[in-house]
């Protein structure tokens, strides 16, 4: 299906149509990054409007960011353990899905929406999205290790090594990894490759979304417009919030 330029502006933000023509007419409006000057052109739900550089967020769609504690599940249900949409009000869950899922053990930024061409967009993995990881590890790592990691390693049970991986140091034990795959387990797999082990995993980006920093254990917020925007970017600049 695909709506007009001007009534998707006018439904998707405070403008009224005449406005929203106004507005297009004056170059301010792009769709997936060419302005159009066109109210009458016609666009479907897989195309990114931007107005005044802000992406137009679908109406009705739920985009937020959750500080994962330890302990809980990145799924809808389960039976043994409380998941991440027990931490969210009820109302506030309908057909919310989770975007790149963490071990129960791993803390961090986790996403969620109702949106899933724009979950497909970070987690296909054609797209290569960014995310990156502080882990804290059983023992300093070598630097052949360092090296090894980001070349890329064998990991078990799989016939292509790991893409190039972005790495540095934090603290004698810690490191900052970046990855551009969504692997089973990957980011303990390829610790475990080299010989170390991960003893805990937080994810502090995907895209260009960083983690809030004020949202404590369990917290969650809607994203920005931006964040929005830049979620499935490949080394998309953070979004500082
Ligand atoms: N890699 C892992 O090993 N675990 C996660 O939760 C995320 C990435």
């Amino acid at each position: 299906m695909t709506v007009r330029l001007d009534f998707y502006l006018a439904t998707n933000t405070r403008l009224s149509r005449k406005e929203a023509r106004r507005h297009i007419q004056a170059g301010e409006v792009s769709i997936d990054g060419v302005v159009c000057r066109k109210s009458a052109t016609h666009i479907s739900a897989d195309q990114q409007v931007h107005w005044q550089d802000e992406a137009i967020e679908l109406a009705g769609e739920r985009y937020l960011m959750l500080n994962k504690p330890a302990g809980v599940v990145s799924a809808r249900e389960d039976r043994d353990h409380p998941t991440v949409l027990d931490l969210l009000p009820p109302d506030e869950c309908a057909g919310l899905h989770i975007v790149g899922r963490l071990d129960m053990d791993t803390t961090g930024l986790l996403l969620l929406t109702t949106d899933g061409q724009w979950s497909h967009r970070i987690t296909s993995p054609k797209s290569h999205c960014p995310k990156t990881y502080r882990a804290q590890l059983a023992e300093p790592l070598s630097e052949e290790a360092h090296a090894a990691l980001e070349r890329g390693v064998q990991l078990k049970d799989e016939l292509r090594p790991t893409a190039p991986a972005s790495l540095s140091a934090i603290g004698p034990d810690g490191i900052e990894l970046t990855i551009t795959e969504g692997r089973y387990h990957q980011v303990k797999r390829m610790l475990a490759a080299v010989g170390n082990h991960v003893t805990a995993l937080h994810r502090v980006r995907i895209g260009g979304i960083r983690l809030d920093e004020s949202l404590a254990p369990g917290q969650y917020r809607a994203l920005s417009a931006k964040e929005i925007a830049s979620a499935g970017r490949q080394g998309s600049a953070p979004v500082s919030c």
